[in-house]
């Protein structure tokens, strides 16, 4: 039985606070965890007050969802740049002339399709990437949602005991079996090396200040200073326990729809579900600074 259902009754309760109501936009919660559906806003041409709105509501809800948007993309990499310099990914096929704008695409002669595992992006980088910004033009008739899960709540959710375990650990990120290979069929050729990070075990969010688990299924490989068995072990408890249904949300994409997920405190899954239709938009990708 999982620990979250022992002892009589879940051990996770989420203090669901009342925040101060929003002048601007509209956010209308997706789950009392996590995701907020946001309205009243164009991002084509969001005012400064509406800006300062939506840094709170990511903060608040670690995934805001957009509908109805029109972007082009330099629209969508300006709004990028409103929350930081943007990130170019170390892998990844990009729009034409914007080095910045990774391409999300799979159809029928996909091999594969991105964000298959549960991941927090790019967290084999040294300073992985504190948000991204996904805009999906085109949508299956079914299928091709994006879930998404509270590092937060994961790690309040273990037990006091494993807290202290945990405290001070550092893992190794690796985009190595990642990326190799991956994008071959977009013809990009594969890099010399690829990043390769050590993190803790445990981050704090900087804006937050809450404490959220750091690792993931995509990219986290082992725990150091301790056995490689033990590692192994923990790592598969963790990976587990983080994917508990407690602490998701599901997003059902329309097109021109827009997701904007912080990587600090949240990670996601995107399911391929929809062969042999077409799934395409563009991320842009803001950067981050070095866990601690
Ligand atoms: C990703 O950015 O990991 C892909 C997410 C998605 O396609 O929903």
């Amino acid at each position: 039985m999982s620990a979250l259902r022992g002892h009589g009754g879940p051990r996770y309760k989420h203090a669901s606070g009342e925040s101060e109501p929003y002048g601007t936009i509209r956010v209308e919660k997706l789950t009392p965890i996590i995701g907020a559906e946001i309205g009243g806003v164009d991002l084509a041409r969001p005012t400064n007050r509406a800006l300062d709105e939506i840094h709170r509501a990511l903060a608040e809800n670690l995934v805001i969802f957009f509908r109805d948007q029109e972007l082009t993309p330099e629209q969508h990499l300006a709004f990028g740049r409103h929350f930081g310099p943007l990130h170019i990914h170390p892998a990844a096929p990009h729009a034409p002339g914007h080095p910045e704008m990774m391409i999300i695409h799979a159809d029928k002669d996909s091999p594969r399709a991105n964000g298959e595992e549960w991941h927090s992006d790019v967290s084999c980088d040294l300073e992985p990437p504190m948000g991204s910004i996904l805009y999906i033009r085109t949508c299956p008739p079914v299928g091709g949602d994006t879930l998404f899960a509270n590092m937060y709540a994961a790690y309040d959710a273990l037990s006091d005991r494993m807290k202290q375990y945990l405290d001070g650990l550092a893992a190794i990120h690796d985009g190595e079996q990642v990326y190799r290979g991956t994008y071959a069929n977009y013809g990009v050729e594969d890099k010399k090396t690829y990043p390769r990070a050590e993190h803790p075990v445990v981050r704090t969010h900087p804006v937050t200040g809450k404490k959220a688990l750091y690792v993931n299924r995509g990219f986290t490989r082992r725990i150091l200073g301790i056995p490689t068995d033990e590692s192994e072990g923990i790592l598969r408890y963790l990976f587990e326990h983080m994917q508990h249904p407690l602490f998701q949300c599901r997003f059902r994409w329309r097109p021109n729809s827009v997701a904007f997920w912080d990587n600090r405190c949240a990670q996601h899954h995107a399911m391929w579900d929809y062969w042999p239709h077409t799934r395409s938009g563009f991320r842009v990708t803001v950067q981050g600074e070095r866990p601690v």
